[in-house]
């Protein structure tokens, strides 16, 4: 296996509190990097660097873990751009909308949803995102789900089976029915076609008790559960989320403060998932990430990308986003979107620049990760490595 020593890096983002600065970002100047493989060997200032088989010189750039994002919905087709127009004219988000995309999932053959996840998958690559989690959800029946979570193993590891994402139409009369179906049959073919299971509870979706019964077989059948709630409105999805033991509650938009206190309380198990883009597509209230910060909760960032609520692959707006309009720090910004999505998926991995973990950095086109929020809409990521290869450049 051959090393590589990584040199001219001008900011290093580690998110290792053992590093340089001593903060969580573990910011370490005039840093290098040693990959063996797929793996990190070495991690410090590059005066005390050892030796390697090969040098690259990042010239100056700031180097950060590359992105983990840790809630996607990639599989569908179609687009709902009219509807974005008609809520940026004034029309309300409701979760009826995902109906649109059911219709055009089904109808789609296996081609249209492969080449539809291996774009998105490679924005999100070139945007910086070097681990990413996906649903199913726009199937809703057995076949149609089993197809997108078989697609979507394709492209991630991290395969949410999302059968409860709405009651479908044709079970409309029938709530009950399709419970039983997305715990029967449904569950029995998706379960071993995913890592998770998740639900959206909310306003339009499933409730709390429904919601807990979908959860519980899921983990019966060996999945780990994750959430939709507080999206829409407030209710007791993100007490369920924490009582039991999801890896993640997502949206948390209308949380109450005995919700922040519960996600404080269970830090080492539940993150609670800000989704920045779902706020700034349906033009919602921000949800306010100094309530969750400042009592203690896990907070990770994610991009929800989806065609209804949050159509972005884009890390870099949503941390934009998230510094301008949730109070997020710049620096607790960047860490709830590489270390907060990496706990958030479970996954020790990655996340971490350290010894051992997985060689997936970023370079930025810039010379400090503050710069992802204060230039706005600028293309700063400018190498990204997976693994230790290179996966995507944007040459100057
Ligand atoms: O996370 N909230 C539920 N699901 C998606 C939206 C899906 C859609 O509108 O198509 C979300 O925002
Ligand atoms: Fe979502």
């Amino acid at each position: 296996m051959t090393t590589t020593l990584y040199t001219g890096i001008g900011e290093l983002v580690t998110n290792d509190p053992s590093q340089g600065d001593g903060s969580p970002l573990g910011v370490v100047s005039g840093g290098a990097v040693v990959v063996d493989g797929d793996r990190i060997a070495w991690v410090g200032e590059s005066r005390y660097a050892p030796d390697a088989d090969a040098q690259c010189d990042f010239g100056g750039a700031s180097v950060i873990p590359g992105f983990v994002d840790s809630h996607a919905h990639l599989v569908f087709a179609g687009e709902r751009s009219a509807e974005f127009a008609a809520r940026m004219s004034g029309q309300p988000y409701a979760a009826g909308g995902i109906a649109t995309t059911v219709a055009a999932t089904r109808a789609a053959d296996d081609a249209t949803l492969n080449r539809g996840l291996a774009r998105l998958t490679a924005e999100l690559v070139r945007g910086g995102v070097t681990t990413f989690e996906t649903k199913s959800g726009y199937g809703l029946t057995v076949a149609d789900e089993a197809r997108a979570l078989r697609l979507a193993a394709e492209f991630t590891p991290e395969t949410t089976f999302l059968g409860a994402h709405v009651v479908p139409a044709e079970y409309a009369d029938d709530r009950a029915g399709y419970v039983d179906l997305v715990i029967g049959p449904m569950l029995d073919a998706c379960s071993p076609l995913a890592r998770w299971i998740d639900v959206f509870c909310d306003r339009g979706a499933f409730d709390v008790d429904e919601t807990r019964t979908i959860l519980l077989a899921g983990m019966a059948a060996g999945l780990l559960p994750r959430l939709h709630a507080g999206q829409l409105e407030q209710g007791a999805g993100i007490q369920l989320a924490v009582e039991l033991g999801a890896a993640s509650v997502d949206h948390c938009t209308y949380a109450s403060d005995e919700d922040v206190e519960a996600l404080a309380a269970a830090a080492d198990t539940t993150v609670a998932t800000l989704l920045p883009g779902a706020e700034f597509s349906t033009r919602a209230r921000w949800p306010d990430a100094r309530r969750f910060i400042d009592a203690g909760a896990t907070v990770a960032l994610a991009t929800d990308c989806n065609p209804g609520s949050s159509f972005t692959s884009s890390m870099s707006f949503c941390i934009a986003v998230a510094v301008r309009d949730m109070r997020f720090t710049p620096a607790q910004a960047l860490w709830s979107a590489t270390a907060g999505g990496a706990a958030a998926l479970r996954r020790d991995d990655v996340g971490v620049l350290a010894p051992g973990r997985r060689a997936d950095f970023v370079a930025l086109d810039a010379p400090s990760y503050v710069h992802l929020a204060y230039r706005p809409g600028v293309p700063l990521v400018r190498e990204v490595y997976r693994g230790g290869v290179e996966q995507a450049r944007l040459d100057s």
